[in-house]
């Protein structure tokens, strides 16, 4: 019996070792058996980009973006193909471009939760435009910044609207320093946002209808930041935030992002969700990675042999009733988000989808990564991500800690 075929495009940055992982796994699973019976191929590209015709028919069922958020002709091609060629795309690229950190912010505290309080002031320098002066002289009302960060009180942040990767971040702990990074600021647009003195990070990728908890450390470099702790919350606090991760994707549309959230006390503080393909390298991800990319080749193929179709539009007065629900308490409204979460993620159906084939797919993944294709991928990648007297290093930092996922996948493997 031949197979349906189905084209998965890659967009891609500057990484390779991801998109390598994935064509490894998808080409070492092979064909794949669908609800309707029949047999279900991949074949995985790498997109070039090149003029369009907007009338143009692309070749492809389901693409994963990771550039399109900084460079806006490939952006550009994906809003055409998701409005008009129903191509299937992980973000949405309507809620991806216009909703920043700041409209995430008010999404998340619109729906309750508790985002820590924020203020937006206006540029510190002129705009460059005309009007500018005009305007600002009209109507630019002058207004207290010690009095606002008085308000807010110190610790607090100041940080980009947009932000990311930590750009233009500071933390701010009296008068002088808060003046001196607003002057700093020039033409970004700046929050000021209350300090959470947290007593764990945890930083969450959520793939599709799955989520991987994380515990995260700033303060280290790179290569430390994701700590290989399975417990560190509560069973409480891990739920929440796995619910506050799918309920940002689920309102946005998005499937492919990653959520910060500061915990403190039992109460979890989310700050920094609005990061739609968000970096799942192996330097950075280690022991997470091959879960990362288990968990974005099967819901790739679930989204393909299920018909799910792009789905365009925000419905956010659903999640806004129950946010107005007088009578339910926080913990209700998680459960009411959650419930919208998982029918969006059509979390059901993957569970069952999954439940006759893991066992193969978990088998291809351990061989891999405990096999010398993968351990070049690894020398591979440390070699275009370090200077060369780092090399022996990182690659002896992440065969111990892939190693350790080795050892761990094939106990769990073996009890199941
Ligand atoms: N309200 C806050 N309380 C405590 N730490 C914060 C707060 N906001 C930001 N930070 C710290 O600053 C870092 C960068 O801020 P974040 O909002 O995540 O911006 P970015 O989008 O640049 O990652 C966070 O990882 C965290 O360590
Ligand atoms: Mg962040």
């Amino acid at each position: 019996m031949t197979a349906t075929r189905h084209v998965i495009g890659l967009m891609l940055g500057t990484e390779e070792d991801w998109p390598r992982a994935f064509e490894e796994i998808l080409g070492r699973l092979g064909p794949v058996a669908g609800p309707d019976g029949g047999r279900h191929a991949f074949d995985c590209e790498r997109i070039t980009i090149e003029p369009f015709g907007l009338r143009d028919r692309p070749r492809y069922h389901l693409v994963i973006d990771r550039l399109a958020y900084w460079y806006y002709h490939p952006r550009e091609w994906l809003k055409k193909i998701a409005m008009m060629d129903g191509v299937y795309l992980l973000n949405s690229p309507f809620t991806f471009q216009s909703m920043e950190k700041h409209a995430a912010y008010c999404a998340m505290m619109r729906l309750g939760l508790k985002v820590p309080e924020t203020v937006l002031v206006p540029y510190k320098n002129p705009v460059d435009n005309s009007r500018y002066a005009y305007t600002a002289a009209r109507y630019n009302q002058p207004f207290d910044l010690d009095a606002i960060a008085g308000q807010i009180g110190y610790p607090l942040f100041m940080k980009p609207y947009d932000g990311g990767a930590w750009r233009g971040v500071s933390r701010i702990s009296n008068p002088d320093e808060l003046h001196a990074a607003y002057d700093q600021s020039g033409g970004m647009l700046m929050h000021l946002q209350k300090a959470i003195d947290f007593d764990v990070f945890a930083r969450s990728l959520s793939i599709g209808a799955e989520t991987m908890v994380m515990r995260f450390q700033p303060d280290q470099p790179m290569h430390l930041r994701y700590a290989v702790d399975h417990s560190f919350l509560s069973p409480q606090a891990g739920a929440e935030v796995v619910t506050i991760s799918r309920l940002v994707n689920a309102f946005f549309k998005w499937e492919f992002n990653s959520c910060e959230t500061l915990v403190k006390d039992g109460e979890v503080y989310p700050i920094d969700y609005a990061n739609a393909c968000p970096d799942v390298s192996l330097t950075s991800l280690h022991y997470y990675f091959p879960w990362a990319i288990k968990a974005l080749v099967k819901w790739c193929i679930f989204v393909l042999l299920t018909d799910r179709r792009v789905k365009l539009d925000m419905e956010t007065d659903r999640y806004f009733a129950i946010a107005d629900e007088a009578g339910m308490s926080y913990q209700e409204k998680l459960g009411a988000y959650r419930a919208l979460a998982d029918a969006y993620f059509d979390s059901g159906r993957y569970q069952d989808f999954w439940a006759g084939k893991q066992a193969q797919l978990d088998d291809v993944v351990l061989d891999w990564v405990a096999g010398p294709a993968f351990d070049e991928l690894l020398i591979q990648t440390v070699k275009s991500v370090y200077p060369a007297h780092e090399h022996d290093k990182f690659i002896a930092h992440l065969r111990g800690l892939l190693g350790l996922w080795v050892r761990d996948e094939t106990a769990r493997l073996a009890a199941a």
